[in-house]
């Protein structure tokens, strides 16, 4: 009988959302009548149609590859030269920060990116996680057979947690111990919370003085909207020599059913072997991309590129005010049901102090049983999320406006 990966063993429960689904289908089984009235304010999956320049550049891609002349095979691994251009063009070049097109890797997903990443890093890395956090930072490493097993809390020995609580308005502070690896993600995926520039370059300050690689996802950086809030780690002096960034298309442009994604992988970003050699990263991850990956479609990739265009530009803002409209209405319920929130003003999750040390599960069930509404426990995020739970804004109006109403009646 062959071996299978024994890390695999070690992770507790499923993944955070297949588990919601999986309590949320058992709900809808035993209560059909309640069933027709569930809202899923959990995952955070968009509901809007993608942007009419994205459907747009969509069809005539499909009538490219419709005509003998125009049809395209494999693609670049890497992703077609129009849409890394256009990337390192607009979301970078324009706002002064030095990255080539060479540096942009398109893919399915950051997701995929922020798991596929460990391939080209070193087993014996310590790697540090903010706490509560996107489950996937931690469980790939757990895969990976980064960690030792979990506890009771579900902390995985080996990891460095760092803590994000209310005193750290949830940015977690540079450690005073080494790292070789950090995960950091912003606007933030639970809570909500972004760092300000202070925090962002002490971030890379303790990266460069401690030979540390910081992993950014700033997935959700389309939500900022308060100015000076900086929406990439390059902004950063510095951070070209110690910081890979992940960046999607599925918050802004609607894409997490289309999948395209990108990462900036700098050619100045070094690390070191077993031996103490330095090596670039950037030939690694090519490398690990033209070897497990074919590139995204190029359907999916025109349609990319249709979000920089001036149609596009606009189509996303409208999107982003449609979601950032439902969090502000949502922000204003549970303020006026007497809970605690944060988030919701830089980014499409409003994260939530349950009510008088209900615990986030029973807060789950609670939301589920009694407004037929689906939120995700904060516990999911690890054991720094207790007491808490998200809502997402991604949904229709009159489905958010129908939450208030239930949050308000449960209150
Ligand atoms: C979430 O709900 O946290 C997100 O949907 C996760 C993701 O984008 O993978």
């Amino acid at each position: 009988m062959a071996f299978l990966n024994d890390n695999y063993l070690k992770l507790r429960a499923g993944y955070l959302f297949p588990e919601i689904g999986r309590r949320v289908t058992a709900f809808c089984n035993a209560n059909p009548e309640a069933a027709k009235r569930l809202i899923r304010c959990g995952i955070g999956d968009v509901t809007e149609p993608l942007p009419e320049a994205v459907r747009e550049a969509m069809h005539k891609a499909v009538d490219e590859m419709g005509a003998r002349e125009t049809f395209r095979g494999y693609g670049p691994e890497q992703g077609y030269e129009f849409l890394r251009t256009a990337i390192a063009q607009h979301d970078y070049r324009d706002h002064g920060m030095e990255v080539a097109d060479d540096e942009i890797f398109v893919s399915d997903g950051s997701k995929c990116d922020c798991g596929a990443i460990l391939d080209i890093l070193g087993a014996e890395n310590v790697i540090a996680v903010m706490d509560p956090v996107y489950p996937v930072y931690v469980d790939t490493n757990v895969m990976a057979g980064h960690t030792g097993a979990a506890d009771e809390t579900g902390a995985y020995a080996g990891l460095m947690y760092l803590p994000c609580n209310e005193a750290n308005g949830f940015v977690a502070d540079v450690p005073s111990e080494r790292a070789d690896i950090v995960y950091l993600c912003f606007p933030n995926n639970p809570t909500g919370s972004v760092a300000t520039r202070v925090q962002l370059e002490a971030w890379v300050e303790y990266a460069l003085k401690n030979d540390t690689i910081l992993l950014y996802d700033a997935a959700y950086e389309a939500y900022i909207s308060e100015p000076g809030i900086p929406h990439s780690i390059y902004e950063i002096p510095g951070a070209r020599e110690c910081a890979i960034e992940f960046r999607s298309f599925s918050k802004n442009g609607g894409f997490t059913g289309t999948r395209c994604a990108f990462t900036v992988v700098p050619k100045s970003l070094m690390a070191r072997t077993r031996s103490g050699e330095k090596h670039g990263l950037h030939a690694l991850w090519n490398r690990r991309m033209s070897t497990k990956f074919n590139g995204v479609s190029y359907i999916v990739q025109r349609g990319a590129e249709a979000l920089y265009s001036a149609e596009g530009k606009a189509q996303i803002k409208a999107l982003l005010s449609h979601y950032m409209g439902n969090a502000a209405i949502l922000r204003e319920a549970v303020t006026k049901a007497g809970l605690s929130v944060w988030g919701g003003v830089n980014a499409p999750y409003i994260w939530v102090k349950t009510p008088a040390n209900t615990t986030s599960w029973e807060m789950f069930d609670r939301m589920l049983n009694e407004a037929n509404v689906v939120i995700t426990p904060g516990s999911g995020f690890g054991s720094a999320g207790e007491g808490y739970f998200r809502i997402s804004s991604f949904n229709s109006r009159a489905n958010v406006e129908e939450v208030a109403r239930r949050i308000l009646a449960l209150a």
